[in-house]
């Protein structure tokens, strides 16, 4: 057995326990402990309470001790949403909007996630491979201790498998974790414009059994709005998925109404993501629904739009509700989860506490993790984030400063600010 850690200090401890996942008030319930502590071994918390009780404990007397100064202690963020393989990116294109093209304008000229899709087809894995791993550094250093990452810049076998695969490296060999999904339907390639069927059926029926039965993914997404992807061709895209073990997750009412948020219900998907252009008996249907409502509101932000998804109706409808970034080079290129914390709160009118909760144990449930990760508590894992404030709230109130001090995955520091001496 290796030694025991006992961290002590916690000005606010926000163990987020209690049953998951989230769903109206309870989002509002941190589960916060006054001058925390928490007992970790083997990269799992041991125990979890008041310093002075878990102090009392004969197993935290030969512990390593690390006291983390007053600060705010965390779950580490759970990132739902995210297209971590991407080469280059799309300053051109964002300069290009500010100047009054649209997102949808752009992308029907060739460019969008088909100018990515280019860059990705050039690149080799090794140099996908490394440009991920500094980006998951750099997820450490704002306290983000898994990643979701989905495949869709490579849009041919291939690519799609060079992607894949790098994420499976990643999974072996980066200190956070990483959760692998499938997005062959991303947008139809060129090679297949004037044949979306024939792209949608080489999916269902060629490369995702072999990724299923290789084992490069947990879960399948598919791009379902206007200039993607039917309704119909997802379903079909989505059940194929399901029958090889892959669950379903899908964007959905991003740029149009389409139905696909219905259908993210109809399927039992474990996530419908984006949501801003949802009407009232979507919500209805959501709110019924074990599917979770992630909201991205990093690319509203960053398209310059105003209508963020309707944060405020899915809580107080009963809907389960995650935050993630959708960190990608052409609608969210941020991977900073406090600041998507900030714009939930100031533009979707969350509470500090509502997003946090939707940042972490929703989010967990989402990649069907609550189990091992999302909460503080005893025989979870030990990712956590502290950080550099008094209260909680001040994580989204500084928007856009990284208030994080010190990131553990499993126990283990994975991000530092100064030299902390842990
Ligand atoms: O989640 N909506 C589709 N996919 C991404 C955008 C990808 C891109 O523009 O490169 C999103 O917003
Ligand atoms: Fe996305």
């Amino acid at each position: 057995m290796s030694e025991a850690l006992l961290i002590t200090g916690c000005r606010q401890l926000a163990t987020l326990r209690g049953p998951a996942p989230r769903r109206g008030k309870a989002l509002r319930d941190l589960g916060i402990i006054n001058d925390g502590a928490l007992l970790i071994r083997d990269g799992k918390i041991i125990a979890v309470g008041t310093r002075r009780a878990i102090e009392r404990r004969k197993d935290s007397r030969r512990a390593k001790k690390f006291d983390v100064g007053g600060r705010v202690v965390l779950p580490g963020f759970v990132d739902s949403h995210t297209h971590l393989v991407f080469a280059g990116n799309r300053a051109e294109e964002y300069e290009q909007r500010i100047s009054g093209a649209t997102y949808e304008q752009i992308a029907k000229s060739g460019g969008g996630i088909l100018s990515t899709v280019r860059k990705v087809r050039a690149t080799d894995a090794d140099a996908l491979y490394a440009r991920a791993s500094k980006w998951l550094n750099d997820f450490a250093a704002h306290g983000t201790t898994t990643v979701e990452a989905k495949s869709g810049y490579g849009l041919d076998a291939s690519s799609e498998l060079k992607i894949l695969r790098v994420l499976a490296a990643l999974r072996k060999h980066a200190r956070l974790e990483i959760v692998p999904t499938f997005m062959g339907a991303h947008v139809v390639p060129p090679e297949f414009r004037k044949r979306p069927d024939a792209y949608v059926n080489l999916l269902a029926h060629k490369l995702l059994p072999y990724v299923a039965k290789e084992g490069l993914a947990e879960f399948c997404d598919v791009f379902c709005d206007r200039g993607a992807f039917t309704v119909e061709q997802a379903r079909l895209i989505l059940t194929a998925a399901r029958a090889c073990g892959l669950a379903p997750r899908i964007h959905a009412e991003q740029l149009a109404r389409t139905g696909a948020a219905q259908l993210a219900v109809e399927l039992h998907a474990a996530s419908a993501d984006h949501l801003e252009k949802v009407n009232a008996a979507d919500i209805r249907a959501l709110a019924k629904s074990d599917v979770t409502c992630t909201l991205l509101p990093g690319c509203c932000f960053h398209l310059g739009l105003e209508h963020y998804a309707p944060a405020r109706k899915f809580i107080d409808a009963g809907a389960i509700v995650a935050l993630a970034t959708d960190f990608n080079p052409g609608t969210s290129p941020s991977l900073n989860m406090q600041l998507v914390l900030s714009l939930a709160c100031t533009q979707m009118r969350m509470t500090p506490a509502e997003a946090i909760c939707a940042a972490t144990i929703n989010a967990a449930y989402s990649l069907r993790r609550a189990e091992r990760i999302g909460s503080l508590e005893v025989c979870k894992f030990a990712d956590l984030a502290v950080f550099d404030v008094e209260d909680f709230r001040e994580i989204p109130y500084y928007f856009g400063v990284n208030r994080c001090w010190l990131t553990l995955k499993n126990g283990k520091q994975v991000f530092e600010r100064s030299s902390t001496g842990l």
